[in-house]
């Protein structure tokens, strides 16, 4: 096997140690997390957790569900990796969707995520300021608190702009099946 779940897997672990510091948690639907300072993220088992963690979230890569040639080809050409120098500022944003989502076949969802909501065409007017990586989390051997770890990355001016992402999303139909969804508003610790 080229690709087993184990190295695909990614951790996120609040605490009191990590590059990231906390600046804000938010819940928008459902229950929230409990405050932290900090956070690390990393393949499982590296960074070194911040312990004592207060919370950990698990998630992995995986294969695109809705993106189709065209979208994949320009996405390729123009959204930026993690790790820009001047992307101090980061969003850690874990969505869960309801069982009607879930209970919809995959072109019912498709319908609803691409040709109701424009998900990824509202996305990519955002790219490359915004860099993003997409985790799934329900297929874990774990039960997880919610199907899907977003990160997004990106530098201080571009804030505004990440906001006008957020409330273009969130006023799209497929928002309806988010059940819970909870802000976590972070900036990078200097070296
Ligand atoms: C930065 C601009 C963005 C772009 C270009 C973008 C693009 C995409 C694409 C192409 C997919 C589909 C992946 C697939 O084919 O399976 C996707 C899925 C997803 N995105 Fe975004 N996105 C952006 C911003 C956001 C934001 C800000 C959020 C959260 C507030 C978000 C949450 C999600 C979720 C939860 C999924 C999985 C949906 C599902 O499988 O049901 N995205 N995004």
């Amino acid at each position: 096997m080229t690709n087993p779940v184990s190295l695909r897997l990614s951790t996120f672990v609040a605490g009191t140690e990590g590059p990231w510091k906390i600046q804000e948690i938010r819940s928008l639907r459902g229950e929230s997390l409990a405050s932290a300072k900090k956070l690390s993220t990393g393949p499982a088992g590296s960074p070194a957790p911040a312990l004592p963690a207060i919370w950990t979230l698990e998630g992995v890569t995986s294969n695109e569900r809705y993106t189709t040639r065209q979208e994949k080809d320009e996405l390729v050409a123009i959204q930026p990796e993690l790790g820009r120098p001047e992307s101090t500022c980061a969003a850690l944003i874990p969505i869960r969707k309801n069982a009607s989502w879930w209970a919809m076949t995959q072109d019912e969802r498709h319908q609803i995520f691409a040709e109701k909501s424009h998900h990824t065409a509202i996305g990519m007017k955002y790219l490359p300021a915004v860099a993003r990586k997409l985790y799934h989390c329900r297929d874990l051997a774990q039960p997880q608190p919610y199907d899907f770890i977003t990160w997004f990355e990106f530098a201080p001016s571009e804030s505004d702009s990440f906001d006008r992402l957020l409330a273009e999303l969130r006023s799209q139909p497929e928002w309806s099946f988010v059940e819970r969804e909870t802000e976590i508003r972070l900036t990078r610790c200097a070296a």
